[in-house]
């Protein structure tokens, strides 16, 4: 049975300090005095804000979990569950629930998207409600923000944190109304050190590992997307200073989000998009296409002017050969508009000797105000090349890419 949905819709328009006054009270007017409520902590800035606010709403009443579903990333070769558990150490109650066999098992081989993200909601669900019955929690709560509920009712994705069935009575939603920037601006008013992490997709690297999943393709994308989340945040804080990790730049984050999916290497040249290359005098770029899909949405405007988001499942274009920069910005967003493939990569590396890897790796680099919108980063190639390089040193990946496909008619994450 799906629990009832409370949620505080304010947005963040005063004064914080007011905000996180009126979202305390929202709590307590929400809970009754003996009530246990359970809340899953990613880590990540939306669920610490929301146990921020439940501990000082309601204290010990508050259980903390951390599952580790084994798509959780790697930071500087460190498991992020451990990190985690570290950082937690001293908080009552707060447990660590390891349950990587069992998303494994549920997971692997899944081809579809969609599919891949309902299995892993539903295994979520299933671990939650476990830990319900042991807790004896009436009550959950999660980081859910403004836009997954608007994407999910678009349609794009079925987020794990919208319409999840747990059984508990209520589930109460303190920060439905906050897009990421108010989030952090909550979060660094709580204290936490956290509150400029880039987001991460609560089925982590599931929906970064593109098509069916095995172990080793899993481990390949561990170590593929630690290698770039520590390549690129040093390559943006030699430019702005440690600090563009922490403060905002010119109002945003960045960069925003940045981090590697890994594709099966399989792939076909595709004459119409050559045809059009060739139109444009690029006869020397050679476009291929690639057997997994990349989920992407696309922009309707309807009858009375509204603009409506759909969603887009479709194979990407890898475009190998010399471009420059403002060609490629070009290519990102032409390609989309005239042929059905929603993502464009642009190759930048690929394994000396002919040796040909089993996996591509594409480098997803974003700006973003809010996450609805997004526009790959202008990164050297040089800079590029030498991630490339680092990637396939120490991995079986062949041919890494730069992503090159702005936000629409690309979603940020591959699935
Ligand atoms: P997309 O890929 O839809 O993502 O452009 C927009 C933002 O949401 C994050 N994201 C998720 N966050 N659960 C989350 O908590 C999810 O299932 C999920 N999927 C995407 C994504 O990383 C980006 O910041």
């Amino acid at each position: 049975m799906q629990a009832r949905s409370i949620r505080f819709v304010k947005k963040l328009e005063g004064n914080v300090d007011d905000y996180v006054a009126e979202a305390i009270n929202f709590i307590q007017k929400n809970v009754g005095p003996e009530e246990k409520v359970i809340c899953a902590l990613s880590g990540g800035v939306d669920s610490s804000v929301v146990a921020g606010l439940f501990t000082r709403a309601i204290g010990k009443r508050l259980h903390l979990i951390h599952i580790d579903t084994g798509f959780m990333r790697s930071i500087n070769g460190k498991y992020e569950s451990e990190i985690i558990k570290e950082r937690f150490k001293d908080v009552e109650n707060f447990e660590v629930v390891n349950k990587r066999e069992m998303f494994y098992d549920r997971i692997f081989g899944i081809k579809d998207a969609e599919e891949k993200r309902k299995a892993f909601r539903k295994t979520y669900e299933d671990v939650i409600n476990e830990k319900i019955e042991e807790i004896g929690a009436s009550l959950a709560t999660q980081g859910t923000i403004r836009p997954d509920i608007e994407e999910t009712e678009g349609n794009i994705k079925s987020q794990n944190n919208v319409d999840t069935i747990f059984n508990v009575n209520r589930l109460v939603e303190p920060i439905a109304g906050l897009y990421k920037p108010d989030v952090r601006i909550v979060a660094k008013k709580l204290g936490l050190e956290t509150y400029m992490r880039q987001p991460f997709p609560g089925p982590g690297l599931s929906v970064r590992t593109v098509g069916e999943i095995d172990a080793e393709k899993l481990k390949n994308e561990r170590v593929a997307n630690d290698i770039t989340e520590r390549f690129i945040e040093n390559y943006f804080m030699s430019l702005y200073g440690k600090e563009c990790l922490f403060e905002p730049v010119k109002g945003n984050r960045i960069p925003f989000q940045y981090f590697a999916g890994t594709f099966d290497s399989d792939m076909d040249i595709v004459p119409e998009v050559k045809k059009y290359l060739e139109k444009m005098g690029l006869k020397n770029v050679f476009p291929f296409v690639l057997r997994n899909k990349t989920t992407g949405v696309k922009e309707v405007k309807e009858e009375d002017e509204k603009i409506r988001r759909e969603r887009i499942y479709s194979h990407p274009i890898l475009l190998r050969g010399c471009l420059d920069s403002v060609m490629l910005k070009k290519l990102g967003e032409k390609i989309p508009e005239n042929f059905e493939y929603s993502r464009v990569f642009y190759e930048v590396f690929d394994r000396p000797d002919n040796l040909i890897g089993d996996y591509l790796v594409a480098i997803r680099a974003v700006d973003s105000e809010d996450a609805l919108y997004a526009q790959p980063l202008s990164i050297p190639l040089s800079q590029l090349t030498s991630l490339g390089e680092k990637i396939i040193k120490k991995t079986d990946v062949g041919i890494v890419a730069y992503d090159i496909t702005p936000k629409p008619p690309a979603t940020i994450e591959y699935e």
